[in-house]
């Protein structure tokens, strides 16, 4: 009797657990139209505030961490975990260690964002930005953690190849610092079901909030990422990574340098002195490791940089860099001590945030999800292709006009919170500052409005790749699936 495996046509032997990868792609695009979504309620309501309409539950306090929460955690997230599933199994050969838990991760991650999606419009916050969830939701969180670094690094240790490729180190590092950062920074004393204090005081507080929030963003919205592109861009354009030296070199430097750059968020408070300073140091190095990744990331390209001409999900892929170079360029900018006087407290941070966050997460998962999604689902590519094309477009100007937006509202805020008069009195109120910021308020809301739109064309081409495909076994191969390297 014919095999399975001869029947369906592909050669014998085991096959990719790929249940769970489909399903974390498919809800990190869900969770990006919602997490969007509510980043662009949010935008319209710090232009026209009575968009509250009088609701706690709306209030834009309480959706401010539901913006955040839903964007990296359960759209970067998901997609952070298809992908790291995906490229384990593919890299190493194998099939996922413990299949059943890697389940358990997948639901278990879903429960943590419905709980966030429901405790933090109800005002319950530990208070701490992008680790408000309460205890209880904490420890699922560990627990569900724990379980995702046991199916990744089991699958590393069951690897059929000997060698450990690159994007998994980065994945890898991810994993780990988060469990770290996420153990020491969510220790808190539970006072009710509901309710917490963090297990620090002051300014320790305030400092091991910022090691923490400094290092979500060094780990959670950059190594992670990393590891998508040192995976996606060698397939997507079919050339080896440019430099494999030189990305052992951008791994190791680059998980150094951030762990001390967190005290950049705490310049001229109560924090000693001299760690401002040592802040200061580490994000200026962080510069160089930075732009060694990129550099490689986009040099990988040489020899086939027609294929940017028409290939919309390599020109995602290429994009996400550019915007990783220069939101890396205006971060350790903004932690020298004298930039930072002007730049703190305005929306020159918040452009600096989501040209990371837009530009370089959200165009790099798209790209990555470009890929993944269609193969996934037995198809060798995306329904539609010219609407991949129009989705990069809308998302590239919406960026634009996002970021151009918030940088001028920043310098000028900045300028005129500082203005004095030759008697020592301020040249303008605060309401001033207010009512001059509305109309680049109005021009992010209109960029927030297209980063949107371009989504929901993604989630319609997702929709209808996967109605016209279906999620056929993918055989292991007998040839390395690993990009050759230089
Ligand atoms: C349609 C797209 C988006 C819109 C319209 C939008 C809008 C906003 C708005 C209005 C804020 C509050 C700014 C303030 O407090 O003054 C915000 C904050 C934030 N958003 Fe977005 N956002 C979008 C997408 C994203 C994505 C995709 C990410 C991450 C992957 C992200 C990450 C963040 C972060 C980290 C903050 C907090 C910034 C800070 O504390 O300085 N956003 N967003
Ligand atoms: C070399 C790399 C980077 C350095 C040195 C750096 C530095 C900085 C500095 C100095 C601030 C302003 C702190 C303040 O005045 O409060 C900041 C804010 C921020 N950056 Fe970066 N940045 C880097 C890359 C990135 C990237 C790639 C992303 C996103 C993917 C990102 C996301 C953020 C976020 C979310 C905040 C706002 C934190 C908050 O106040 O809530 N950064 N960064």
């Amino acid at each position: 009797m014919a095999s399975l495996a001869a029947s369906q046509g592909r050669p014998p032997g085991p096959v990719y657990d790929d249940g769970v990868v489909r399903m974390f792609a498919l809800a990190s695009v869900l969770w990006g139209v919602v997490g969007m979504l509510v980043g662009v309620i949010i935008a319209a309501q710090l232009t026209w505030p009575e968009l509250n309409m009088g609701i706690s539950f709306l209030s834009y306090g309480r959706l401010r961490p539901l913006h955040t929460n839903a964007v990296i955690f359960a759209f970067g997230g998901c997609a952070l975990m298809a992908t790291s599933l995906h490229v384990v199994q593919r890299t190493g050969q194998t099939r996922l260690f413990a299949p059943g838990l890697a389940w358990f991760v997948f639901w278990g991650w879903q429960l943590v964002i419905l709980s966030a999606a429901v405790s933090l419009p109800l005002g319950m916050t530990s208070g701490k930005e992008y680790a408000e969830l309460e205890w209880p939701i904490d420890i699922l969180i560990t627990l569900v953690w724990v379980a995702y670094a046991v199916v990744f690094f089991g699958t590393v240790g069951r690897r059929k190849i000997n060698h450990i490729f690159v994007a998994n180190w980065f994945f890898g590092a991810f994993i780990i610092a988060v469990a770290l950062l996420h153990l020491v920074n969510s220790a808190a004393i539970p006072v009710s079901l509901f309710k917490s204090y963090s297990a620090y005081a002051g300014v320790q507080d305030a400092m091991v909030q910022w090691w923490y929030g400094h290092n979500a963003v060094g780990f959670f919205l950059t190594a992670g990422f990393l590891g998508m592109m040192y995976y996606y861009i060698p397939k997507q354009a079919g050339r080896p990574v440019y430099s494999y030296r030189l990305s052992i070199v951008h791994f190791w430097a680059l998980i150094f340098t951030y762990m001390w750059a967190g005290p950049h968020h705490l310049h001229y408070t109560a924090l000693p002195d001299w760690a401002q300073s040592v802040g200061m140091v580490f994000s200026l190095v962080l510069l160089a490791p930075s732009w060694g990744g990129m550099i490689n990331g986009v040099m990988t390209l040489s020899g086939a940089w027609h294929k940017l001409r028409d290939d919309p999900i390599l020109k995602f892929l290429i994009v996400a860099l550019s915007f990783y170079g220069m939101s890396t360029f205006e971060g350790p900018m903004m932690s020298i001590k004298t930039v930072n006087a002007l730049s703190h407290y305005t929306d020159w941070t918040v452009g600096h945030v989501h040209s990371g966050a837009l530009g370089w997460v959200g165009m790099i998962s798209m790209g990555a999800l470009y890929h993944l999604i269609p193969r996934m689902f037995g198809r060798t590519q995306m329904y539609s292709k010219s609407a991949i094309e129009l989705h990069f477009w809308i998302a590239t100007l919406g960026i634009v006009l996002y970021i151009a937006a918030m940088w001028i509202a920043g310098v000028m805020q900045g300028l005129m919170w500082r203005a004095i008069n030759p008697d020592g009195t301020l040249v303008y109120t605060f309401v001033e500052s207010v009512k001059a910021t509305f109309p680049f308020y109005v021009v992010r809301l209109l960029g927030g409005l297209l980063y949107l739109s371009g989504m929901l064309i993604m989630a319609w081409n997702v929709v209808m790749t996967v109605r016209a495909g279906r999620a056929t076994p993918v055989a292991i191969p007998q040839v390395p699936a690993v990009p050759a390297h230089a």
